[in-house]
């Protein structure tokens, strides 16, 4: 059921993108052995945290948690469809980062990066119009990567070769108007190391 609802909204918009009906066929089997590793190594090997939102606060809060752990040089990617909550997710981490809540995030859609100072640089990136820019822009934002801010970077699917080995990864899927599931992985030792910082707070909360 995780595979082919998450296969099929990908596949879909794959469809539209490319245009050789090997190369969707390619893209297809791609995309449904990295559901198939993602479930494997998330959820069989006990290395991701899985969440089910019941609100926007309840996101916004869970970003909060993340964002608290999170150190300059860190990565976020965010993996999930339009309106699963990605930028709300990021709201929250700015809030664990320092920002205020006045400030407003929004999503970067054609700026592809927007930065903010909180004591260190954050930068919130969104890759959802990454087709048809030039290879100069496309090489400006792997800069922003190794510029030892910290990165949250909304469809980080949609380039996955440009994504550091050390990362968080949370992927979305939307549930119904008001859920969403909330899977948070870590890649790399420092990717472990935040799942574990975020593993200790859900202890916390459970025991209080
Ligand atoms: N539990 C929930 N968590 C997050 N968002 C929710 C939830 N329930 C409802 N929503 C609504 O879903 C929308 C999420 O919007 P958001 O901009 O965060 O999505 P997004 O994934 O960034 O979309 P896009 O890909 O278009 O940038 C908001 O309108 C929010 O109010
Ligand atoms: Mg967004």
């Amino acid at each position: 059921m995780f595979i082919s609802l998450r296969g099929n909204k990908y596949i879909g918009s794959y469809f539209t993108a490319s245009s050789g009906s090997r190369e969707k066929n390619i893209t297809i089997i791609l995309l449904i052995l990295s559901d198939i590793y993602f479930l494997k190594i998330c959820y069989l090997e006990e290395k991701c945290l899985k969440y089910i939102t019941n609100s926007d606060k309840e996101t916004l809060e869970l970003g909060e948690r993340i964002g608290a752990y999170l150190r300059s040089g860190d990565m976020v990617a965010l993996i999930g469809g339009l309106g699963s909550g990605k930028t709300l997710f990021t709201k929250g981490i700015a809030l664990g980062l320092g920002l205020g809540p006045e400030t407003i995030i929004t999503s970067p859609s054609f700026t592809l990066v927007n930065e903010y100072d909180c004591g260190r640089v954050f930068y919130h990136m969104d890759l959802y119009r990454l087709e048809g820019l030039s290879d100069m822009l496309l090489t400006g934002l792997d800069e922003y990567l190794d510029a030892g801010g910290v990165v949250v970077m909304e469809w980080a699917d949609r380039w996955p070769a440009i994504l550091p080995e050390n990362r968080v990864e949370v992927r979305f899927e939307i549930l119904d108007e008001q859920r969403r599931d909330i899977s948070i992985s870590g890649e790399g030792p420092r990717g472990m190391e935040i799942i574990e910082g975020l593993k200790g707070t859900d202890q916390l909360i459970a025991h209080s």
